[in-house]
């Protein structure tokens, strides 16, 4: 017998879950303009520690961004923020995936650095909340997460512009148990969110000169959700006539991202949420780790720069904490750089992030206490960037690489 009443109980959820996200189209129908930085008075950066190594590491890159802004903040130009509560002890006392007072003290920033934090999943020993990243990326519309991924001597150049918002994230917490044999997920794509974020990608390859982007989807078997990013893709191309574009499946392009052949032909890919995190991890693991990888999470309004990675609990109740790794977050700060028009500042970092971790490597980090801490490894960092012969260290490092590219 088929169960009437379950039925009913899921089309009435279902129709408040519809509810809400035609509310959100109609918000995004007027979404704000992109924040002018250059205009503000003073910059406020807010720094969320998260929780396991999140403090940690964030803490590391804290100290590289406040060098970096030294003169800024001197002048009153810009303002950090310490923002605590976005623990897991904390976010399961008050039951949220972002405590109210920490998201009013995360709305008063301008920008986010922002450590992992703890995403409980069924059968851990805490309740199952939704994810503080997941919640932070729609409460404060952070449409794009972009990832570049770039390795020289592989000729590997990427940037992955992920949709941060909707897709199978949209509604993660808000599946529906229809009954105890049936569960049903949903994926969402409104024409507005998948719009901007395929013009991110396009402006990127445009701006920068590299006129080609790929879209990754799974349009022949997810044919709504995904046929509508495929869709809506062919029309924006439309506007970028100088940008050359194709469109992959994300099955064979985790396939050809390892293919020696073709990898180092893609620049710029555009893909739905899931499967924009799924590569990404990816990517980072041929760069040398999800540890060696940043992210910006950007928005009209806002914009939050974190790790790729999560918040490694083990590493902590291993005493290793202090040996977690800070590049992630150190570059997150260099692409939080770039993002406030601190470009010179952002390649200097970069620079630096390069010399330090894929060439000189003096010092190296094991995740234990066979390497270096964390924060001695920022502190190389910050040497490597106060050497006055940086750019022609890196220099040269770069055409060793596309010398050994080369052969
Ligand atoms: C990431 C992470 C997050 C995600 C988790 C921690 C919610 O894997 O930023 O890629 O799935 O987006
Ligand atoms: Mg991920």
């Amino acid at each position: 017998m088929v169960d009437e009443k379950a039925i009913q109980a899921a089309q009435e959820k279902f129709g408040v879950l519809l509810r809400r996200q035609l509310e959100r189209v109609e918000v995004l129908k007027n979404e704000p303009d992109w924040t002018d930085y250059s205009k503000l008075d003073k910059l406020i950066i807010g720094v969320c520690g998260g929780d396991g190594i999140g403090p940690y590491i964030c803490a590391s890159a804290q100290k590289v961004m406040e060098v970096l802004l030294a003169d800024k903040i001197k002048a009153g130009k810009v303002e950090i923020r310490q923002i605590d509560g976005l623990t897991i002890e904390r976010r399961v006392e008050v039951m949220k995936a972002i405590p109210d007072d920490t998201l009013a003290a995360l709305k008063e920033c301008h920008v986010i650095l922002k450590g992992p934090t703890t995403t409980p999943k069924k059968g851990d020993p805490w309740p199952n909340i939704e994810s503080a990243n997941v919640a932070m990326r729609k409460e404060l519309d952070l449409f794009a997460n972009v990832r570049p991924v770039s390795v020289p001597e592989l000729g590997i150049n990427w940037v992955f512009y992920r949709e941060n918002t909707e897709g199978s994230y949209a509604l993660g917490s808000d599946g529906v148990n229809v009954t105890d044999d049936l569960a049903m997920d949903f994926c969402v794509a409104t024409t507005q969110g998948t719009e901007r974020i395929i013009r991110a990608g396009f402006e990127h390859a445009k701006k920068t000169g590299v006129n080609y982007v790929s879209l990754v989807t799974k349009a022949n078997i997810i044919k709504t959700t995904d046929g509508k990013f495929l869709s809506i893709a062919e029309r924006v191309a439309k506007d970028y006539p100088e940008v050359q574009w194709d469109d992959w499946f994300i099955d064979i392009t985790t396939a050809k991202l390892i293919d020696p052949a073709r990898r180092s032909n893609f620049k710029v890919f555009v893909l739905p949420n899931l499967y924009g995190d799924i590569i990404t991890d990816e990517a980072a693991q041929i760069q040398g780790g999800v540890g060696t990888a940043g992210s910006a999470n950007i928005g009209k309004r806002y914009a939050m720069f974190e790790a790729i990675h999560g918040s490694a609990p083990r590493m902590v109740t291993e005493g290793r904490a202090q040996y977690a790794d800070p590049c992630s977050m150190i570059k997150a700060v260099a692409m939080m750089m770039e993002h406030i028009g601190e470009i010179e500042k952002a390649k200097k970092l970069n620079m630096a992030l390069d010399i330090t971790t894929q060439f000189e490597k003096k010092l190296v980090m094991t995740g234990r206490d066979t390497g270096a801490t964390g924060d001695e490894f920022a502190q190389y960092v910050l040497d490597t960037m106060a050497r006055p012969d940086i750019e022609t260290v890196w220099q040269n490092y770069i055409d060793e690489s596309i010398a050994k590219a080369k052969n």
